[in-house]
């Protein structure tokens, strides 16, 4: 909707739903009215080579979500009781977890505040001769200075993976992430790049690596057909309830629809408590393959979009003196949300909520975690992390926000904190 009446209507921006476009939800319905194809089909080794083509290396094995692939990863390495893996933070539980459920230990390093990324500083203080794995995650889609910690995995004789669940598109040397080290895994669960509702990859360049997660993969669980289903049907609903012209008036059937949803939550209580869930090596389904594939074909579209919008956010708040990211000179960020230091978070959320649903990654060093020592994090040992965990938003860089969004929270996000009290004047 353009022209000047639409230029006056309120709109309001939801996290979800915003790089799917009429043509995925077609997709879907395709798949809905075609039930024998749901689960398995030609489309999952499809989605698999378009994947292995994009990130351009030369194979990807899809699984249910991320932290599945990095699992799979981590067990083909031979990672296993006694291994150290060198994890930055914030991250998300269901990455400790998938490092303990090997029987290895995630050991946390502090993270730099001007991209959230690994402080190898840090972690050349956290190195022991167990340490095995440097996982390396390029936060929000910023890419890692990958010159200095691939020196620094091969100093230490370290495999690296990474971790590019923000970081679909990104670049660094002209490369795009995903095909610096060793593996390499990626998610489409709903609020990243692109949207299978949930989902994840696993990638590497390593033909006998490939070939024990095939053997991985084809152990796990097919998912069901009904929840399958319900993943494409979600995927529909939502599209339309997350319309911005729309959201603002839908967000209370949205919330209400959350609440009795019939679906899997992303992270489930166990995982929450850094438990293992029954059923946690699944494998994607057709449907959901066939959406990836879909959206792959627009992918340079949605980059060059989130380009814009995080340029555009950097314009207009460079200004007020507030922390925004500063991505290494080599390094070329796919933004999948754009954070933004502030000193008072809830207020800084409230002056935006008219605008947009904003993002809170993280709320914790481990987001999600009932408890971060409940996974082996000692508390006061990365407070650069503890701070982010305290003063980060996140504002959406999906193909829905306009410039005019971006105005609007713009203008609003200075507001709010040209107060004293909700402001951080950016020292270094
Ligand atoms: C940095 C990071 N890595 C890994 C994951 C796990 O991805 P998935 O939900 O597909 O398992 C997440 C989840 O949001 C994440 O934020």
């Amino acid at each position: 909707m353009r022209g000047s009446l639409a230029s006056y209507l309120p709109r309001r921006l939801a996290l979800l739903g915003g790089s799917t476009r009429w043509s995925d939800c077609a997709e879907a319905l395709r798949y809905l009215s075609r039930p024998s194809q749901l689960v398995q089909g030609a489309k999952i080794n499809e989605y698999e080579e378009a994947f292995a083509g994009t990130v351009g290396v030369k194979y990807a094995i899809g699984f249910a979500s991320g932290r599945v692939g990095l699992y799979g990863l981590l067990r083909a390495l031979g990672v296993d009781e006694g291994a150290e893996v060198l994890l930055s933070v914030p991250s998300h539980i269901v990455v400790a977890n998938a490092i303990r459920y090997t029987g290895a230990r995630p050991v946390y390093v502090d993270c730099r505040l001007e991209d959230y990324n690994i402080d190898l500083a840090e972690a050349e203080r956290r190195i022991t001769p167990r340490s095995r794995v440097l996982l390396l995650q390029h936060t929000f889609g910023v890419p890692v200075e990958m010159d200095t910690a691939l020196a620094f995995a091969r100093r230490h004789n370290l495999v690296v993976i990474e971790d590019c669940v923000h970081a679909l598109g990104a670049r660094y040397d002209g490369r795009p992430v995903g095909t610096f080290g060793h593996a390499a895994f990626f998610s489409t669960e709903e609020t990243k790049t692109i949207s299978t509702v949930m989902g994840g990859m696993a990638v590497t360049n390593d033909p006998q690596l490939a070939s024990r997660m095939r053997t991985f993969q084809a152990s796990c669980s097919l998912p069901r057909m009904s929840l399958s289903a319900r993943y494409l049907m979600k995927f529909v609903v939502y599209y339309m309830l997350t319309e911005p012209y729309v959201h603002r008036f839908a967000r209370v059937a949205y919330e209400r629809l959350g609440h009795r949803n019939p679906l899997p939550v992303p992270t489930t209580l166990e995982e929450r408590r850094g438990q293992r869930p029954r059923d946690y090596e699944r494998r994607l389904s057709n449907g959901q393959a066939a959406l990836g594939l879909s959206q792959l074909r627009s992918l340079q579209t949605n980059l060059q979009h989130r380009e814009f919008v995080a340029n555009a956010y950097e314009d207009r708040l460079s200004s007020c003196g507030l922390r925004l990211p500063r991505a290494p000179a080599k390094a070329e960020p796919s933004f999948v949300r754009y954070p933004v230091w502030v000193e008072d978070r809830p207020t800084v959320i409230r002056a935006l909520a008219p605008h947009a649903v904003v993002g809170t990654w993280f709320t914790s060093v481990l987001e999600e975690a009932e408890s971060p020592e409940a996974a082996g994090y000692a508390p006061g040992s990365c407070p650069h992390a503890e701070q982010a965990a305290q003063h980060l938003i996140n504002l959406p860089t999906h193909s829905r926000v306009s410039e005019r969004d971006v105005k609007m929270l713009a203008t609003a996000l200075t507001r709010a904190v040209s107060s004293k009290s909700a402001s951080f004047k950016h020292r270094s």
